[in-house]
């Protein structure tokens, strides 16, 4: 079977397709699924870098962690899915998604229902539910919450989503992006697009809820007087020199203060559900900007490094 990988090339690391054994076998709660379409996230080019905690932590090479196919095989143990299943899912920090057969447990993957197709489904598990995790469980968005929020980095992957999330919270969005994408973020529900860079933004007083850092390059100390009191910022990078100097034990915290938090993003098939739900009902979609077929990984992996990117880029199988 076709496996990509990240191989030395000239000094860097480059999208290859390889050919490994096609040794799959479901047992347990595993089922395997036959890929059809797999995603580029952030966490994919940090690999191909070498960079971000995902890079530091593994040390595998087999980008792809967002899958969509059909299932081709179960475990004895496997009660959510039968063969011929089309689902989607987020693969462990192993990866390999981008690959003809992927094993993968049940609890990580949803149906797909019918009317979204297999491209769209594999752009929506990690930046979907980052966004979603982020939002909900770390900023405490809930619907018809209201306030004030800015996303920051907000036309890539999981800034797409958290702009519609956000959006459907009722919240008065302020969106940060690079370069001209303002008609797109203008179409995912941005009430007012700012160019990365513009300091006015994050000045004191603006009094966001909730702060939404996508690229995780904000520092607390630089933006909590831009928070209200009680306002959060999230960010998708856990651990920062900012951040470790505030764990501090504290006896009696201030609701008042603004905080920060992580987001570690959990495979849900819950929430996998309920945003696939959102999708069917019109209230979010699934922003793919470019596809290409897995013999031309480096071209997909070089457009989704350019920094121009309206939401997510796929690799079909
Ligand atoms: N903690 C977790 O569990 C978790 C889970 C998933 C992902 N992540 C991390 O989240 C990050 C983003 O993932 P993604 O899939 O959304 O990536 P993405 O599609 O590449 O989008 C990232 C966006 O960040 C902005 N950006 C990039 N570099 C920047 C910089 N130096 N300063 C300001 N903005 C910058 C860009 O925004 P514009 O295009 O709008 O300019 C870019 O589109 C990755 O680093 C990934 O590792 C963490």
């Amino acid at each position: 079977m076709r496996r990509l990988s990240f191989q030395p090339v000239n000094g860097t690391r480059e999208p290859v397709v390889i050919q490994t054994p096609a040794t799959l076998d479901a047992t347990g709660a595993d089922v395997v699924v036959m890929v059809s379409a797999s995603s580029i996230n952030g966490s994919d080019v940090n690999l191909h870098h070498g960079t971000g905690l995902m890079a530091l932590i593994t040390s595998r090479t087999s980008p792809g962690f967002d899958i969509a196919g059909e299932v081709v095989s179960c475990g004895e143990q496997v009660t959510a899915f039968e063969v011929g299943d089309r689902v989607m899912g987020l693969l462990d920090h192993s990866g390999g998604g981008q690959s003809d057969y992927v094993l993968v447990h049940q609890r990580r993957l949803a149906l797909i229902p019918a009317d979204i197709a297999d491209v769209p489904a594999a752009a929506l598990p990690l930046a979907g539910l980052t966004a979603l995790q982020a939002l909900r469980t770390r900023g405490h968005l809930r619907a018809g919450s209201g306030g004030r929020v800015l996303i920051n980095g907000a036309a890539g992957g999981i800034g797409s989503f958290a702009v519609q999330l956000a959006k459907i919270s009722g919240a008065h969005l302020t969106a940060i992006t690079s370069g001209d994408r303002d008609d797109y973020l203008r179409g995912l529900g941005a009430d007012h697009i700012a160019t990365r860079g513009d300091e006015s933004t994050l000045r004191a007083g603006e009094d966001y809820d909730l702060i939404l850092d996508v690229p995780g390059v904000l520092r607390f100390t630089d933006v909590r007087a831009a928070l209200s009191a009680g306002g959060v910022l999230v960010s998708t990078r856990p651990i920062t020199s900012d951040a470790l100097r505030l764990i501090r034990p504290t006896v009696h915290p201030d609701p008042r203060s603004p905080r920060f938090a992580a987001v570690t993003t959990s495979a849900s098939s819950q929430d996998l559900s309920y945003l696939a739900r959102l999708v069917q009902e019109e209230r979010v979609t699934i922003p793919v900007d470019a596809v290409f077929p897995l013999a031309d990984a480096s071209e997909a992996f070089a457009r989704a490094e350019s920094g121009g990117v309206r939401g997510k880029v796929v690799m079909t199988l």
